[in-house]
């Protein structure tokens, strides 16, 4: 993972900018990443989350992340969110924010996933999560829906702040 994150940098913005949100923040903090201690970042603190979830664009920002926290048991059994953490039935979703559907290295898609054209955000994830099987045919995510339009706000604003996303710098 750490030397994922290290190519990443260096690769260049716009590579940057579609890898996982840990690489961002390497360069944001203009800290090399071998200057850490441990290849995988810290678990952030209560305060961080609240500034992460702050800086998120509306309606994000006011996403209740214990209602989220609460809903990511709907997927629990089947993801897993931490950094470096296995594939389960379905990926990990650690940096999902900003990598192309389907994109995860080593994990076995459907079709559906593998062919689908577009990177994943947080109105992708919306109409994703409120009808996976007729949003991309196909895909062998057998959930039914989560079809309240502010549980899945809150889902993804905890989904935010837990996948490493770091919002671009302004
Ligand atoms: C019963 C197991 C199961 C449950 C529950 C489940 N998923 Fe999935 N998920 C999968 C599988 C399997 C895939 C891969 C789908 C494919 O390849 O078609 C997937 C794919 C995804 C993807 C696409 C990832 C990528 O790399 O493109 C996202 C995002 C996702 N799930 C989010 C969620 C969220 C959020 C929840 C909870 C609301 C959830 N899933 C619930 C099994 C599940």
């Amino acid at each position: 993972m750490f030397r994922y994150s290290a190519m990443a940098v260096m690769a260049g913005a716009s590579l940057v900018l579609a890898a996982c949100g840990q690489a961002g923040g390497d360069a944001g903090t203009g800290q090399a990443p071998a200057a850490k201690p441990a290849a995988k970042s810290p678990e952030p603190t209560d305060a961080e989350r609240q500034a992460r979830l702050a800086a998120l664009p509306a309606p994000y920002n006011t996403g209740d992340l214990e209602n989220g926290r609460r809903q990511f048991g709907l997927c629990r059994s089947c993801h897993t969110i931490a950094e470096g953490a296995p594939n389960l039935t379905g990926p990990n979703l650690y940096g999902v924010f900003g990598r192309k559907a389907g994109g995860l290295e080593g994990y076995n898609y459907s079709e559906a996933l593998k062919t689908a054209d577009f990177v994943w955000d947080a109105e992708h994830l919306d109409a994703w999560l409120d009808n996976p099987r007729t949003y991309l045919p196909g895909t062998k995510m057998t959930f039914a829906g989560l079809h309240d339009a502010q549980k899945r706000v809150d889902l993804i604003a905890y989904l935010k702040v837990e996948s490493g996303y770091e919002p671009p710098a302004s």
